[in-house]
């Protein structure tokens, strides 16, 4: 039975691919800030008995990644997915209202998939055919960019150079490294105005991931499976 390691899986996006992954027969490391309220994702794992273990993680503590990757070092994970993100609200063009949230945004979504990623990387290295696959934004294309959300989109133009760079020094150990946009989903970050509901959104992810081989590493896909601009 395969394992994924899956940050921010208590709502939203994360939550649905923790349903999806569960029901495809995986086992799952479903981590969340606060398991005492995340009530649908532990009757998911009281549902799926055993195969679901819930950690507590802010992907922003770094003693924290590092005690949950110690905790699962002896055991291969064989796809991590990189969920846990924030808006950091809507910087209007030419204002950014605050910096202290333009920072908090750059390290949860930036930093943090760095730090998550390189402390799961030796139960990474002990999987037959490892995958890193981080959800980014095509906010954070350089390439498909207009104005404005200036925090959010540095923060996955970030993390898109970081998981860019990681994955050409990763092709040596054999580990796959692709970044993913959703699509705009309903979720709490997403609104209720968005394109997609989030099990269409997530159908589309997993189906990209499912079919992530070694010669995507490196690259970076839309929910439908097409590549996009970096
Ligand atoms: N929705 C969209 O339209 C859209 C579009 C493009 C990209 N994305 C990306 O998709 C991913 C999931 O988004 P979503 O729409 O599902 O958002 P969401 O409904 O707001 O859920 C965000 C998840 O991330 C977790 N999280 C936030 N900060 C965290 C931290 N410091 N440590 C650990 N977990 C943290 C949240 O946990 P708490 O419940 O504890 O806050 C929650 O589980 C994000 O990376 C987002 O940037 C979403």
């Amino acid at each position: 039975m395969p394992t994924l390691f899956l940050s921010g899986a208590n709502r939203g996006i994360g939550l649905e691919l923790a349903k999806v992954y569960a029901a495809d027969g995986w086992t799952i490391i479903a981590t969340a800030r606060a398991p005492e309220t995340a009530t649908a994702l532990t009757a998911l794992a009281a549902e799926y008995q055993g195969r679901i273990t819930i950690e507590r993680l802010d992907v922003n503590d770094d003693a924290a990644v590092d005690a949950v990757a110690a905790k699962h070092a002896g055991h291969a994970i064989d796809l991590l997915i990189n969920n846990a993100g924030i808006s950091g609200g809507n910087d209007p063009a030419l204002a950014i209202g605050d910096f202290n949230s333009f920072r908090r945004v750059l390290a949860t979504n930036a930093v943090a998939p760095m730090k998550v990623t390189l402390a799961l990387l030796p139960a990474l290295k002990l999987a037959s055919n490892p995958k890193i696959f981080t959800i980014s934004s095509r906010l954070g294309s350089i390439g498909l960019s207009n104005g404005g959300k200036y925090a959010y989109r540095a923060s996955k133009a970030a993390v898109n150079a970081a998981m860019h760079a990681l994955a050409i020094d990763l092709k040596p150990l054999g580990i796959t490294c692709a970044v993913a946009h959703p699509g705009w989903v309903r979720t709490d970050m997403g609104g209720s105005g968005a394109d997609i509901s989030v099990q269409e959104s997530v159908a589309g992810l997993k189906q990209v991931a499912d079919k992530l081989t070694f010669a995507d590493t490196g690259k970076f896909f839309n929910y439908t499976g097409e590549e996009l601009a970096w």
